[in-house]
């Protein structure tokens, strides 16, 4: 406790008893939304300065907490009000009065003559435009949760009465300028006044000829792909961009400043625990106005792969957004950094200067002044003290906020999690159902078993969630046929009723097969709870396991 203030002590202490008396839980995924929302709104924060006694809660509750079970962990997209990339017509919601202003042009440029019922005739014209205005009006309507931004010309559907339509998206849960994609297939009709209207509509991503063309796809590909939307080979999600950019020249080496951290015990440690630290080393470039060198390379612990084993060789894009952060933060990722030292090395006699920290009691502030171009933080002391967020306590708490903002999960997952409420066009309700090793642990949970047996949910929901709702259940019951019995009231959809979205013919199985240089990728646990989660989140009825369906504390007994 060298390097604490003697008089943050008593403050520490009285923290960790306060703490205590507060539901570890609620604490502890707290923290993660506290100090996005402290650094947003940045008010001042107890939380943030006292990170002795909260590093030390966050890894003496990772054993309890951690389990794998299917808790919700938000990231920037959902919490932030991100502002629109890039100030565009496409970035800005359709609205009703977008549609009007639209209406009205049509209506001036468009000689009366022309809008007969005879002009319109029995053959939709799905280049009209007051086709995709009947569309625009149509989906407003139905798919409330949605935010519309921009719609392509519609095509011409498999029978002469129906239309493709292909538009981007936004749910209104998610606060970030990310855009998804779906096209459907209207059944368009024709009004007694000659106005056009959708008559039907098909479901998610049924409208296959307004799918954007693939650049190169011959033609026996494109009419084989028919009606059948399984059949189509899968579209990239073409506004990806997460190429691990280039260094330049090696000419250029010097004039960056670096912070280079070296792996440190966090290695194969929890994915909360990976993050903490993470966005510490990041949080501390930021701080020294140097850029961060990144390992993308993560290694997944063994409770969220189904081998049970830690997993090395895991994308950190596999999970979060790199071009996001590569748009608000400045990294350089560790191989391109060490190949352009490399060439420096072998084409300058001079040595490049070097600052080495080897422990993480050299404090942020005392790198604050350093000129040398490279910064390189060694983590070879014995555990604990390995830990990369250990440079973020104490003192240096009040000078480093982790950027929060910066990580938003992947997008290729997202897409996953479009795909799923998509499929259910936004309208259903969910359950989490925590069982697990929780479940078995009568001691911590004495009820939580029996409440959350098939009878016991049944029984509970028919009080929260109208009978043939759709109902998704997000869980870590590994047995799929547990929630049977739920069948019988509601329409339930569950995980793995979507294999096919990260099946082998999938967008997702062909992008990440392409970032693991050919080789497939498992779609692991966290991916699963991550996917899980966020449908989760965007039901409009949630009911939680903890303090809806059980009494039980979700962190053990008598911790709320
Ligand atoms: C957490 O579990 C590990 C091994 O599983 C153990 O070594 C450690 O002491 C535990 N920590 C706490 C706070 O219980
Ligand atoms: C369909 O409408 C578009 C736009 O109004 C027009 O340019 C096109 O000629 C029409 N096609 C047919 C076959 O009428
Ligand atoms: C045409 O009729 C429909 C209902 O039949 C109505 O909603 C729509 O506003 C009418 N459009 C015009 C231009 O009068
Ligand atoms: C595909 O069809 C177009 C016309 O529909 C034709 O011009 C083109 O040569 C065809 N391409 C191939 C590769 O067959
Ligand atoms: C992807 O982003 C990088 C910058 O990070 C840029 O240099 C590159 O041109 C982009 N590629 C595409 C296909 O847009
Ligand atoms: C941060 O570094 C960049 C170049 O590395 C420099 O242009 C900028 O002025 C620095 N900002 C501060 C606040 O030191
Ligand atoms: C470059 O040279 C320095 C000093 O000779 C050495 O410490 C460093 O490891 C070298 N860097 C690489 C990437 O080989
Ligand atoms: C995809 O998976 C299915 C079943 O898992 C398998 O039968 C099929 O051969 C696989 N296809 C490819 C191209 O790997
Ligand atoms: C992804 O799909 C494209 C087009 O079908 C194909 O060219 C590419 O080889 C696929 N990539 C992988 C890794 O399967
Ligand atoms: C779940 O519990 C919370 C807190 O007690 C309550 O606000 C919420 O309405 C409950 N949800 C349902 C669906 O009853």
């Amino acid at each position: 406790m060298k390097e604490a203030n003697p008089s943050a002590e008593p403050i520490g202490q009285n923290l960790i008893k306060l703490i205590s008396n507060l539901c570890f839980s609620v604490f502890v995924f707290s923290v993660l939304i506290f100090a996005v929302i402290a650094i947003t709104y940045q008010p001042p924060d107890p939380w943030l300065e006292s990170a002795p006694a909260l590093t030390k809660l966050f890894t003496e509750s990772e054993n309890a907490t951690f389990k794998n079970d299917n808790s919700i962990l938000k990231t920037g997209e959902d919490l932030l009000l991100a502002p629109a990339r890039a100030v565009s017509p496409a970035n800005n919601p359709i609205t009703e009065a977008v549609i009007e202003q639209t209406e009205e042009k049509i209506a001036n440029s468009t000689p009366k003559s022309e809008l007969g019922c005879d002009e319109l005739g029995q053959v939709v014209n799905c280049s009209d435009p007051r086709v995709v205005i009947a569309v625009e009006k149509f989906n407003l309507r139905v798919f409330k949760s949605i935010v519309f931004l921009e719609y392509q010309t519609p095509v011409k559907g498999s029978k002469s009465n129906e239309c493709d339509v292909a538009w981007r998206f936004r749910n209104k849960k998610e606060k970030s300028w990310r855009k998804y994609r779906d096209f459907r297939r209207f059944k368009i009709g024709i009004e007694e006044n000659c106005t056009y209207k959708v008559v039907q509509a098909g479901a998610w991503h049924s409208g296959i000829n307004a799918r954007r063309p693939r650049s190169r796809i011959s033609n026996a590909t494109r009419r084989g792909s028919g009606n059948n939307a399984k059949l189509a080979p899968p579209v990239r999600d073409e506004e990806i961009n997460d190429t691990i950019p280039s260094l330049g020249s090696a000419m250029n080496f010097n004039k960056g400043r670096y912070l280079y951290y070296s792996r440190g015990g966090d290695y194969c440690k929890g994915m909360n625990h990976y993050l903490w630290s993470f966005l510490c080393g990041l949080g501390e470039a930021m701080y020294l106005n140097r850029t961060f060198v990144m390992d993308l390379s993560i290694c997944l612990a063994a409770p969220y792969n189904p081998s049970n084993k830690d997993e090395e060789g895991k994308d950190f894009r596999y999970y979060f957004d790199f071009e996001h952060l590569k748009e608000v933060a400045s990294i350089v990722e560790e191989g391109e950094f060490l190949t352009g030292w490399k060439k420096w090395n072998r084409s300058h006699k001079r040595k490049l200067p070097i600052r080495k920290a080897v422990s993480h009691k050299v404090t942020p502030m005392q790198l604050k002044k350093d000129k040398n171009t490279i910064i390189w933080r060694q983590f070879d002391a014995p555990e604990p003290e390995n830990y990369w967020y250990r440079v973020c306590e104490g003192q240096a708490a009040k000078y480093i906020q982790r950027p929060w903002h910066a990580l938003w999960k992947s997008k290729r997952l997202m897409n996953i999690v479009s795909g799923i409420s998509g499929r259910m066009d936004w309208d259903f309700d969910a359950v989490h159902v925590v069982r697990g090793e929780k479940a078995q642990n009568k001691e911590l949970w004495p009820h939580l078993d029996s409440d959350t047996t098939p009878d016991a949910l049944v029984a509970k929901l028919k009080g929260m969630i109208q009978p043939w709702r759709n109902l998704y259940v997000a869980t870590n019951e590994p047995f799929y046929n547990y929630f049977d019995k739920l069948r019988s009231q509601y329409k339930v959809h569950l995980l793995d009723d979507y294999k096919e979205l990260w099946g082998n013919t999938s967008e997702w199985y062909n992008e990440t097969t392409g970032l693991n240089n050919g080789r497939p990728v498992e779609f692991d646990g966290y991916m699963r709870v991550a996917v899980d989660t966020e449908v989760l989140y965007r039901a409009k009825t949630r009911v939680e396991t903890f303090y809806n369906l059980t009494k039980d504390c979700k962190d053990g007994i008598n911790t709320c």
